[in-house]
């Protein structure tokens, strides 16, 4: 991360920085949409992982448009060695059938027509836990409300509740019906215990609107699944976690801001192995071209001092992880209009003024309100260690992630960091950035949990 920091310590005077802004970051906002919105994603899906021995799910089929996409899925699985044993609800079996459904996963399927002679072959009790994994695929509002609310008046919801495994949803509705308070509020009851929840996505549906409520691919999905039948460590669960990630944007005129080259990677990842482990995350997101993380919650901001407030919303927190690339200045006056070349001119000068610093006022919080952990990172190109420490005690935070940016660091998937923290320098060998991010999120869990 380069930042105007950088030229004033080399004695670069503020005022003097209009070529830097001019030549290098001067960017065309038209060329970058990036619409204010809070996109709460599904579960991890940190890629393809085989399996490594024979596990099963059990697919719920709730009834929505998106249950064709469960045929999709249950194609993935089954051609991966995954197991998968459906139950379809009631409003499930008016999108698919139960024939097509049994026919791709080789089992028999449950319906609510489940009699007693199923139930003296196997019993709900055993059905809800026989296989390693319960994913429901659509889960549409009336679903979720039921599971948080503990309702079992069908087959599906009586399996939800006396399943004694994990349980993966993927929701999908209209997208009022996903933005209403009920429904966030169910979402909410069903991540705090535990449930992972892969998409909604972004975009049109098939009722005409758009926004989020679009069920993830099935693609995504089986990520998330592999990722959970894995069995990696939910030793976060129950923890609150921000993590600020990407540039910032600082407006100059309507139509042009500074920026700076992050591409918000390392701190995607870092959201993204944090909500792995079962951790409520709050990414508070510069403008960034990436696909939001799954299973965390976007709050996407252009500026500084708005992702400062979007920080401080977003308190309490057991830990902020501060990876964001926050410009050191902004513009003093930004113009309401267009500023217009003036012929003959020599040059325009802008005066900068300096942003909050996010990583400082979090550290500097009352204890009781500062979070038990505050991560800084330190981009430096020389003297790493001796600045990020410097920095460290500085700023206040308990550690700082350190890395060399002058061999391009920017926008590559690999990272060679440095972590520093009270007890000295921990040197980690170059590897990519959702590898680092694992790792960081390993620390945090051990620092957070004891
Ligand atoms: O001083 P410098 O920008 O190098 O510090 C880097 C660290 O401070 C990063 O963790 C960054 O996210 C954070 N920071 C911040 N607010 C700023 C500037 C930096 O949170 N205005």
């Amino acid at each position: 991360m380069i930042e105007m920091s950088d030229f004033i310590a080399s004695g670069f005077p503020v005022r003097r920085k209009r070529w830097f802004v001019d030549n290098a970051f001067l960017c065309d906002r038209l060329n970058s949409e990036h619409p204010r919105r809070i996109v709460r994603q599904g579960y991890v899906a940190p890629g393809r992982r085989a399996v490594s021995q024979p596990k099963s799910i059990l697919l719920i089929i709730g009834g929505g448009v998106a249950a064709y996409k469960a045929l999709l899925l249950i194609r993935l699985l089954k051609g991966h060695g995954v197991g998968v044993r459906a139950v379809l609800t009631t409003g499930g079996a008016q999108f698919v059938t139960p024939l097509s459904v049994g026919a791709l996963s080789g089992e028999k399927v449950f319906t609510d027509l489940f009699d007693l002679t199923d139930e003296a072959e196997m019993g709900h009790i055993q059905l809800s836990r026989a296989a390693d994994l319960v994913v429901v695929v659509p889960a549409t509002a009336d679903l979720m409300a039921k599971m948080a609310g503990g309702h079992a008046d069908d087959l599906a919801t009586t399996l939800l509740l006396a399943t004694d495994k994990d349980v993966l949803i993927a929701p999908a509705m209209n997208v009022r019906m996903w933005e209403h308070a009920a429904t966030q509020a169910n979402l909410a009851t069903l991540i705090a215990r535990g449930v992972g929840v892969v998409g909604p996505d972004e975009g049109d549906m098939a009722c005409g609107e758009y926004g989020p409520g679009r069920m993830a691919e099935p693609e995504v999905i089986f990520a998330a699944i592999m990722a959970r039948l894995d069995g990696g460590a939910r030793d976060l669960v129950g923890k609150r976690i921000i993590v600020t990630s990407g540039p910032t944007h600082e407006p100059i005129d309507p139509v042009r801001y500074i920026a700076n080259r992050s591409s918000g990677k390392q701190g995607n990842a870092i959201a993204a192995a944090l909500a792995a482990r079962g951790a409520e995350v709050v990414l508070v997101s510069g403008p960034v071209r990436l696909t939001p993380p799954a299973g965390v919650t976007v709050q996407a901001v252009e500026s500084a001092r708005e992702m400062l407030a979007a920080t401080m919303d977003a308190l309490p927190a057991d830990a902020v992880v501060c990876a964001a690339a926050v410009a050191d200045y902004r513009v003093a006056e930004v113009a309401d209009q267009k500023l217009k070349k003036a012929d003959g001119s020599n040059g325009r000068t802008l005066t900068l003024v300096e942003n909050p610093d996010i990583l400082k006022i979090v550290s500097k919080l009352p204890f009781g309100d500062r979070p038990a952990l505050v991560v800084g990172f330190a981009a430096e190109t020389h003297d790493v260690i001796a600045y990020a420490s410097a920095k460290r005690v500085r700023k206040r935070c308990d550690w700082i992630v350190a890395n060399d940016v002058s061999q391009g660091v920017f926008g590559s998937d690999d990272n060679r960091v440095t972590v520093i923290d009270d007890a000295g320098a921990e040197d980690w060998p170059s590897m990519g950035k959702d590898a680092v991010a694992d790792r960081l999120a390993e620390r945090i869990a051990k620092a957070l949990t004891g």
